[in-house]
């Protein structure tokens, strides 16, 4: 595969990261995950807002992002994805310097890195639904960047697919705030409930398309909070990502979600986003 490397488009495999790379060392950096439907990168544009906001948290010194979008889309072409299914990964850290907490001074240019793979096929899990665990939230508190220190979420996907399921949710102080990789809605009582935004979670590219169509369609919604033992009412769950798209939760915890099955409210809400995404 072609990618592309601090300006220059090359083969992933002659990309050399240095081993003084603050990415390397400390997960200094952070990151964005883009789809493209055959070829077409979906909701680029809030995408790159969303890097450039984790910039900036960050303090991350990188002002060529609309630049960055546009090496995506040439990755698409240079690697003959036209009429494919694809991921872009973006990826940017705070560069090159001896290992020192503290900000390199003088800065240094920030390490900058897109690739792209395939994408991996959703739809039996989307069809399906998977299995999810509740765990007790042990990140940070600053969820809402896209940060590429992941190893809280590694160690409680890995909980999750060592009990036979999919997802692990947080729960940080008795509320459920999102998955691993996914922001988390259930549907009371024909409502859809769903974390509100904040440092809690990360502001969902998929979570914001699925509530934009549930504004258009007439599908209630409320982003307020829900604790995990209310899960056990919830006659539907589901977690929404830029991979997962919108999959059913159909078991938490070893117990069936609702009737076990995908529920009405879920099935709507695909439908509606497979019809934007690939229609
Ligand atoms: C922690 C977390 N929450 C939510 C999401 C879903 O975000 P998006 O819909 O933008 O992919 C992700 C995506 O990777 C994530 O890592």
């Amino acid at each position: 595969m072609i990618a592309y490397f601090n300006g220059s488009f090359l083969r992933k495999e002659e990309i050399s990261i240095s081993p003084d790379d603050r990415g390397f060392l400390f997960s200094d950096g952070v990151y964005e995950v883009v789809r493209a439907y055959g070829g077409k990168p979906f909701k680029m544009a809030e995408h790159m807002d969303r890097l450039a906001r984790s910039l900036r948290e960050t303090r991350i010194d990188f002002p060529g992002v609309a630049e960055l979008a546009v090496a995506g889309a040439k990755l698409i072409a240079r690697n003959g994805l036209e009429t494919a299914d694809s991921i872009l990964y973006f990826q940017i850290t705070r560069g090159v310097a001896p290992r020192k907490h503290a900000f390199p001074d003088p800065p240094v240019p920030a390490t900058v890195m897109v690739l792209i793979s395939p994408a991996p096929s959703s739809v039996e899990m989307r069809e399906k639904g998977v299995a999810a665990i509740l765990v007790p939230e042990f990140r940070w508190s600053r969820c809402d960047i896209k940060a590429i220190g992941l190893l809280g979420s590694v160690l409680a996907v890995q909980q999750a697919k060592e009990k036979g399921a999919e997802e692990a949710l947080f729960v940080r102080d008795g509320v459920v705030t999102e998955g691993t990789h996914t922001n988390v809605l259930a549907v009371f009582g024909g409502n859809i409930l769903t974390h509100p935004l904040g440092n809690f979670i990360l502001p969902g590219v998929t979570r914001g398309v699925v509530l934009d169509i549930c504004r258009k369609t007439g599908i209630a919604y409320k982003e307020q909070a829900f604790r995990g033992e209310e899960l056990n009412r919830a006659s539907e769950i589901m977690i929404t990502g830029t991979n997962k798209e919108i999959t059913p939760i159909v078991r938490l915890d070893g117990r069936p979600v609702g009737t076990g099955a995908p529920g009405p409210v879920t099935r709507r809400l695909q439908a509606a986003y497979s019809e934007l995404v690939r229609g």
